[in-house]
């Protein structure tokens, strides 16, 4: 599926006042990722796709780094430049940042790189990486929005259009590829469950998701479409009193060489 940067960018900028609200596994997953940075490390600290800023306020409050951070929507950062407004942010594609080579100690992202080219991503951040600096990745793996997909198949729709979100195994030999060390990748399913069919898709569009999860097509046919697709859930929610969204989290721990 090709990645339309500036449809991504609107979507989380329209997100930038919900994000927050419907943020708290991405908030848990960044607890995950900021405990495991090394106590020792310290000095250039890069957050790419830094959102609002929750995992930002926790790094800064450390006092143990010079953070720049990284956001392709601006709306995202304008929310995020209010919780932490000392520091240095870009708005920009993280694929391709105007950083300098070997910039940072520790790249830091948090459930971001879902969104991108994650080969491109990758050689980005083993560019500005320092040598033997920390990366703490979180993002998502292909059984996210399980739900979401098995509905629109339900209905005999192509799902060619639904986000595919990146398996574990390219991401580790990707970074075989790019010779990080000490390469560890943590998977761990976690289920959200809602009590309305509204609810549930009005959670992911809170996220800024919208693109994950909606196999666009505009016009009456699109309208019937996603009118069968809904009832689909109404069914599954009628069946067992609520609706469960998979959420595939994959950790990602390494060095650079
Ligand atoms: C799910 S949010 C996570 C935000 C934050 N890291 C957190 O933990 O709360 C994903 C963020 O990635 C950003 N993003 C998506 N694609 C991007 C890209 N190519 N370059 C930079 N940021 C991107 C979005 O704008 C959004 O703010």
């Amino acid at each position: 599926m090709k990645l339309a940067k500036d449809q991504i960018a609107r979507q989380f900028s329209r997100a930038a006042t919900t994000y927050d609200t419907a943020a708290r596994l991405q908030n848990e997953m960044a607890k995950i990722l900021i405990n495991a940075i090394p106590e020792h490390a310290t000095g250039k600290l890069v957050d790419l796709g830094c959102g609002t800023g929750w995992p930002l306020r926790q790094l800064a409050n450390s006092g143990k780094y010079e953070i720049t951070a990284i956001d392709i929507a601006d709306g995202m950062i304008d929310m995020a430049r209010q919780k932490v407004p000392q520091i240095n942010f870009i708005c920009c594609d993280l694929e391709s940042t105007p950083l300098p080579n070997a910039f940072a100690n520790v790249v830091f992202s948090n459930a971001a790189i879902q969104w991108c080219n994650t080969a491109k991503a990758l050689a980005e951040i083993n560019r500005i990486a320092k040598p033997n600096a920390n990366l703490l990745l979180s993002t998502f793996g292909p059984s996210t929005f399980v739900e979401i997909r098995k509905a629109w198949e339900e209905i005999g729709d192509a799902s060619d259009r639904i986000h595919k979100f990146e398996n574990p195994q390219s991401i580790e030999q990707l970074l075989q590829d790019l010779n990080f060390e000490e390469i560890t990748i943590k998977r761990e399913s976690r289920q959200l469950i809602y009590h309305s069919v509204d609810d549930l898709l009005q959670s992911i569009r809170n996220l800024g998701a919208t693109n994950a999860s909606s196999n666009r097509q505009s016009g009456l046919l699109g309208k019937e479409r996603y009118r069968q697709f809904k009832s689909v859930f109404e069914t599954r929610l009628a069946q067992s009193n609520q609706l469960e969204l998979t959420f595939d989290c994959i950790f990602v721990f390494a060095k650079t060489a």
